[in-house]
């Protein structure tokens, strides 16, 4: 069996939904914002067999067979690792390169891995020269004048691109790099007298990284009002600019917080976003939205907020990414700004709570914005351009499943148009037929959440909330990044009675650099089974309450140090009673003095 590259791996990923996949072999329902189905590894006749198109993995709460889409390939068809990998991506059109030599040696070689290195010396080279009293005054001082802050610029490191000829080859030649790795890379040209040069000089460079944050491209945007406004990285071999949201890696934590993705059209705009605290947007780097980068978004979220720029251009592109992206299941809103103006304006003129508003009170339903659409698009005084609004929007309020949002579609339309309800009715009965073979992802898209039913992590039985804490806390860090950081701050990895839980934590602190904080990577790296399912499971449960995450972490961090300074207070006063028995006095004192402290630091956490 030939080796498959990781990032081969992670492109299968991108592209085999886990959804699709198993729907092949089980007939699956959406059940909130799951799928359900009887489990194809056990007997069964109430469905347990769970897969999470957010999270793409499968967890049956039967058996508790669990993983990610390879893993289901795996155990499905009996199969190794490598073989159900190029199963599907021979079913998903993925071609795996053909090579012979160790793995080691592979990853040496890689030109992956050079070009990335490249890019990584690029944006750190770029970014420093910002800081340079000198070199630096002119970006700065640009900068300066859009209101970005000093923590933006470092957070999405920010640079400036020399305005000479050859600074960046030069840099790079001295780390090893020849001038023809660097013309590939998009970094260098050729001049027809064969010499290179830096592609990018005197533009502001913002660095384009992968989800998993790593430096895959550059955006160079001029100072001025030359053109063009800017110059981005080619395609290479790790940049395929269709399949790309610039910001991801930053916002994908927030997106799953959220539950929902603020889609932008350009780089200053994700970039005043985060400025303003709203930190769960994306850009879709200028192109018009594609299906693959719905597809990145759908790992972490199912609700897209587009906010493309108030131009023709922006609405045209809207309303494109606004198909696409409910064909692959996502519920949809389009922001609808002042004239002319984008988040990044709007934002640096009317302030954050103005935005807050405007999402609240002028963002459209997909019905809504595609009836506003259709509007300024047919003649409204004929009776023909009437029954066009209408056909256009039938299909989409058909895929309605409340019917109490239905009607209030209906009236709205009836009203708008000056027709009657009864009519649109007869019209929808007619299209229906046609409707009817739509896919399961746009079918079911309408669904709300309140028939989950919430679980906790109880594993079947009754566990006391120590038990119960140190799951869902582990649940809460192994989905994200920061806060795993600040419950190993405040707890260490040592604090679960639970040694799975353990054996977890101290997994992810291993692999932390390289780690992108997928639950499906996690899963497929665990080697022994009992870790996998148990994985799986954390994943699948729902948490308690109203998912206010970091409520959550600070509850259960309390819970654990309560339990802590118990313990402790009990044992205190089991070796003080000891003392007593044996007539000892020696350190009672500092015992009583430990106690009392114990006891206040009891008193505090409770308060
Ligand atoms: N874009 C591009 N090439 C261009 C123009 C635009 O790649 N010649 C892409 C960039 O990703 C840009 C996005 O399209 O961020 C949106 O374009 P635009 O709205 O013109 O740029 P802004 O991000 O708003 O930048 P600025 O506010 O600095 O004008
Ligand atoms: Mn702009």
């Amino acid at each position: 069996m030939k080796f498959v590259p990781p990032e081969i791996i992670d492109e299968i990923r991108g592209k085999a939904d886990i959804v699709e996949i198993i729907s092949d072999y089980v007939s699956l329902k959406r059940q909130g914002k799951n799928y359900v189905g009887l489990c194809p590894f056990h007997l069964e006749d109430t469905p347990s067999f769970t897969v999470s198109p957010d999270k793409q993995i499968f967890y049956c709460f039967g058996c508790h067979k669990g993983g990610g889409v390879i893993n289901f390939i795996m155990d499905q068809e009996n199969l190794t690792f490598p073989e159900a990998a190029a199963k599907l991506a021979e079913k998903v059109g993925v071609v795996i390169p053909e090579v012979d030599i160790s793995v080691q040696d592979y990853n040496k070689q890689s030109e992956i891995r050079r070009l990335l290195e490249m890019h990584e010396l690029a944006a750190e080279f770029y970014h420093k020269i910002i800081f340079d009293p000198e070199k630096g005054k002119l970006p700065l001082t640009y900068l300066k004048k859009r209101e970005v802050a000093l923590d933006v610029i470092k957070t999405f490191y920010l640079g400036y691109a020399p305005p000479y000829w050859n600074t960046l080859v030069k840099y790079l030649s001295s780390k090893g790099f020849t001038p023809e790795e660097m013309e590939k890379a998009g970094l260098a040209a050729k001049s027809d007298k064969g010499t290179y040069y830096d592609k990018f000089r005197n533009r502001l460079m913002f660095p384009i990284r992968d989800y998993r944050g790593k430096v895959i491209a550059f955006g160079g945007r001029v100072m001025g009002d030359e053109l063009p406004k800017y110059l981005n990285s080619p395609e290479t071999p790790i940049f395929n600019k269709s399949q790309s949201l610039y910001g991801l890696n930053l916002a994908a934590g927030y997106i799953r917080q959220f539950d929902e993705a603020i889609i932008m059209e350009g780089y200053m705009d994700v970039l005043t976003a985060f400025q303003f605290g709203i930190k769960n947007a994306v850009a879709s780097l200028g192109t018009s939205l594609t299906a693959e980068q719905g597809k990145l978004l759908k790992r972490y979220s199912s609700n897209v907020l587009i906010a493309y720029d108030a131009d023709t251009a922006g609405a045209k592109a809207a309303y494109r990414g606004l198909e696409i992206l409910q064909n692959i299941g996502f519920r949809v809103r389009v922001l609808q700004l002042p004239n002319k103006m984008d988040p990044d304006d709007f934002l640096h003129k009317y302030n954050y709570g103005a935005w807050v508003q405007l999402v609240q009170n002028k963002s459209l339903s997909l019905v809504e914005y595609k009836l506003q659409a259709a509007m300024g698009k047919y003649n409204l005084k004929t009776i023909q351009g009437k029954a066009d609004v209408v056909k256009e929007l039938l299909p989409d309020i058909n895929r309605i499943k409340s019917q109490v949002e239905k009607d209030q579609y209906i009236k709205l339309l009836a009203n708008t148009l000056g027709i009657s309800m009864e009519s649109i009715y007869a019209d929808l009965r007619q299209s229906k037929k046609i409707v009817e073979k739509t896919d399961i992802f746009s079918k079911e898209k309408h669904t709300n959440n309140t028939q989950v039913p919430v679980t906790c992590i109880t594993g079947g039985k009754r566990q006391n909330a120590l038990a119960l804490a140190e799951m869902n806390l582990c649940k809460l860090m192994v989905e994200d990044r920061a806060t795993f950081d600040l419950v190993e701050e405040s707890l260490g990895l040592d604090f679960a009675k639970e040694e799975k839980i353990t054996a977890i934590l101290y997994f992810i602190k291993n692999i932390y650099e390289e780690f992108d904080w997928l639950p499906v990577t996690l899963i497929e790296r665990l080697e022994q089974p009992i870790l996998k399912q148990f994985t799986s499971q954390l994943f699948m449960e729902e948490l308690p309450g109203n998912n206010n995450r970091e409520l959550l972490v600070r509850d259960y961090i309390k819970t654990i140090k309560l339990y802590r300074l118990k313990k402790r207070i009990q044992e205190i006063q089991k070796i003080i009673h000891q003392h007593e028995q044996d007539n000892m006095t020696g350190d009672t004192i500092q015992l009583l003095q430990e106690f009392t402290m114990l006891q206040q630091q009891v008193q505090q956490l409770k308060r």
